[in-house]
Formats: structure tokens, sequence, C-alpha cells
């Protein structure tokens, strides 16, 4: 087993393009590491430095304790799941599976044992004199992984090998996927741009924007803790409704303005974060995940509310999400939005982000089912004060401690 380390790894294309940046992370050995972002982060020319598909321009990539830079993809020990996963057709599953054993010589015996076992954890037993055209789609990706897990490599890299699966088959392998990760415990790195699928799978989640690493954690701490703008966006769905607000001094505490609304910061959040007395009277960006907003019990005018009209429902079952025309000014984190290949993801962005020159703003909150909202209502919505996020408007980042 091994783990993986890149240390200020950029790729430069032969045109100039500049993929990735100054790379900087470790995979430990064992680990699911995703890479997430938008289209052309670079994801895929990272996964593929480690593999040895592409060239490095600079720095250094260590699998275990030696360094690949130039080793041959093959003598590297990883095996690669892509998108778009091609099985021979005329050969069986079984063959299909055994194809990387023949091409190695091993002996008879022993590759037809490790294709049973390959078969055996992706449950294809029953399958294994058939025709990749006789297989469903989600036997076929099985069939995939199950030409990288006979290799028994150091490292899996996979690169959205769930893309061409419908919905409800990329949820049910995404589960597998990790279930064989666990179970054969290999050091996995896996590339997406979906963030749920980022966020379900990964033991930590690496975002990157235009090249560059924004933030490396555990799925949990990106969420509640996310480092910049781009990430606390990027990461959630809905997303954090992002407004445009400013601090105030009050005796010896603070108050958050959004639009006509003022919110009295509780005195442990200006405690614990004594950074935001530095941003008193600048713009500053106040982040809200959806379920930090509820339907208030009082009705309070301006304080302590965001009051608006009810644009729009979404009724899911297991919760309700209101969309809310407020007075207020939006952020719009532009490349979130620009970046966004998931449709489904872009649509609830741009569903939020109101209207961006003028001074209204549609948030969307998080409510019970139960929850009695029509559209045109006019909504009290209450904000948990201690989960609100602050950013500053310059550099993006988020405003901590
Ligand atoms: N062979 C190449 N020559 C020049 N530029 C390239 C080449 N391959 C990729 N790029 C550019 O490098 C950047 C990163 O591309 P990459 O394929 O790594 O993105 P990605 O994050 O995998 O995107 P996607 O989610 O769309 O697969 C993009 O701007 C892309 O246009
Ligand atoms: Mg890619």
């Amino acid at each position: 087993m091994a783990g993986i380390t890149l240390s200020d790894v950029s790729k430069i294309y032969d045109d100039g393009t500049r993929a990735v940046s100054d790379l900087n992370l470790d995979v430990q050995d064992g680990e699911l590491v995703v890479f997430v972002g938008p289209s052309g982060c670079g994801k895929s020319t990272a996964l593929r430095m480690i593999a040895g598909l592409e060239e490095i321009s600079e720095g250094e990539i260590k699998i275990g304790d030696r360094i690949v830079n130039n080793l041959r993809p093959r003598d590297r020990d990883v095996a690669m799941v892509f998108q778009n996963y091609a099985l021979y057709p005329h050969m069986t599953v079984a063959e299909n599976i055994g194809f990387a054993l023949r091409m190695r010589k091993v002996p008879k015996d022993e590759a037809r044992r490790r294709i049973e076992e390959t078969a055996k954890i992706l449950g294809l037993q029953e399958h294994l004199r058939r025709k990749p055209r006789q297989l469903s789609g989600g036997q076929r990706q099985r069939v995939a992984m199950g030409r990288a897990i006979v290799r028994e490599p150091h490292v899996f890299l996979m690169d959205e090998p769930l893309s061409n699966l419908d919905a409800k088959l990329r949820v049910q392998m995404r589960a597998e996927i990790s279930r064989i990760q666990r179970q054969l415990r290999v050091t996995t790195v896996y590339v997406t741009h979906d963030q749920v699928e980022a966020m379900t799978m990964g033991d930590r989640v690496a975002v990157l924007r235009r090249g560059v690493l924004q933030q490396f954690e555990a799925p949990q701490r990106l969420y509640e803790q996310p480092a910049n703008l781009f990430v606390a966006s990027f990461i959630g769905s809905p997303a954090m409704n992002m407004l445009d607000g400013r601090l105030e001094r009050n005796g010896d505490g603070m108050v958050c303005k959004i639009g006509s609304a003022s919110f009295v910061l509780p005195a442990e959040i200006v405690k614990d974060r004594p950074a935001l007395a530095n941003h008193v009277g600048k713009p500053i960006a106040v982040g809200i995940r959806p379920e930090a907003l509820d339907q208030s019990e009082s009705q309070n005018g301006d304080t302590g509310v965001l009051r608006g009209r009810v644009q729009g429902i979404e009724a899911l079952g297991s919760e309700l999400l209101a969309y809310v025309d407020i007075e207020a000014k939006p952020v719009l984190v532009e490349d979130v939005l620009e970046g966004i290949v998931d449709m489904e993801a872009a649509k609830d962005i741009a569903e939020i982000k109101g209207d961006a020159d003028g001074a209204r703003a549609t948030v969307v909150a998080r409510l019970d089912p139960s929850a009695r909202v029509h559209p045109d209502d006019v909504l009290e919505l209450a904000v948990d004060l201690r989960r609100l996020h602050f950013f500053d408007l310059d550099s993006g980042r988020t405003i901590r401690a």
C-alpha cells in the first residue's frame, strides 16, 4: 500500500494554458480523496499527472516513497477507471476483467483465482460468461472497475467513472465504490464535478478552482467552515445564500446589517471572532445556509428577521424549500455559476441569485415539510446567527478568528 504526495505540482500545457498551479497535498495510505471543482478547474489534469499520462511541468509527485515524475504509467502501480471505459465487446466479462493479467503473463490458475475474487467483490459471479452487450449499464461499469481491481494496484485513480450512468444508478454505484474501497483499503483519488458525490464519498475533499487548491478537508468541515466565498458557494445544495452586508458597532457588541434588516450578533460570536472588528464599516458578504433560516414565530418588523414575499416553493417530502424575495443585495460568485456543469445545481444557484444590480435578492430557506407557506405569502425568516458565515469581499476569504 502507498500514500501519494504532491509537492508544488504545476501543469502548463504546450499552448501556455496553466491547468494546475502549485498543488500541494497528500493522500494517506488507504484513504479516498476526491478532487472536485467546476469544469476546467484542472481535476483531470492533476489526476493524469499522478497516473503518468501527463507530464509534470513543475514539482514532484511521490507514490509511497518513490518519486514517480519520470516513471512510465505502467511502472507506477496505479490503475485508472475513466468515464468512457471501453470494454472489449467480443470478450466475456471474465476475459475483460482478466485482460491485464493476460498481458502480464500471470499464470492461468492465479489469474482465474483473481478474476473470481474480483467478480465476487463486485457481485458479477453470475455474469462472468456474458458479453458486455448482455449487461446493464451498472454491470458494465462494475466490469470496468473489475479491470482495475484485479490488478491489485497500490493506487486507484478514477475520473468521473459514473457520469455515464443515470441518476439512480449513480447513487447506487457511488455507495458501491465506497464500500469496495473501504474493503480493499486501496489509496484512491476520485475526480468529480458533482459536489454531492464528493461529499458522500470522500474521506477528504480537495476543492479546486482555476487550477488552484482552495481547501482540502473532511466533507463536514468544508461545509461548516468553508475557507472562502468560492468553497462556501460551491459546496452545499441548495447553495449558501450570499448577501451583501455591513458590520456596525453597537456598544460593546456588534450589529450586522443586511438590506434593511439588522441583527444584533450574540456576544459569543463577537468574542470568538475578534477579526470581525477589523471589518466594521466595510462591505462584507454574509453567508446563510438554507437550514439556518426558519419561519419566524413572532412578527418582529426589521429586527432579527429577513422579511419578504414567497416567490416559489419546492415540497420535497423530507423538507420544504421556500424561495423568498428580500430587500438585500446578493453577492454573486461568478465563476461558481459559469463553471457549473451540473444543470440542476446551476438552476438552484441561478434561482437564488436574484437581481444583481438592484437591491433584491432571493434567498432559499429549508423549512419543515409541514410548514404552512404559500406562494405570495409575506414571510419572516428568523436567522440562526450562530451559523452565519462572514467573508471579506476583497479577498473572498472567510473572516475567521
Ligand atoms: N491538452 C491540453 N492542451 C491545452 N490545454 C488543455 C489540455 N487539456 C486540458 N487543457 C486545459 O486545462 C484546463 C484544465 O483541464 P482539465 O481537463 O484538467 O479540467 P477538469 O477539471 O477535468 O474539467 P472537466 O470537469 O470538464 O472534466 C482547462 O482549461 C483545459 O481547457
Ligand atoms: Mg475532467
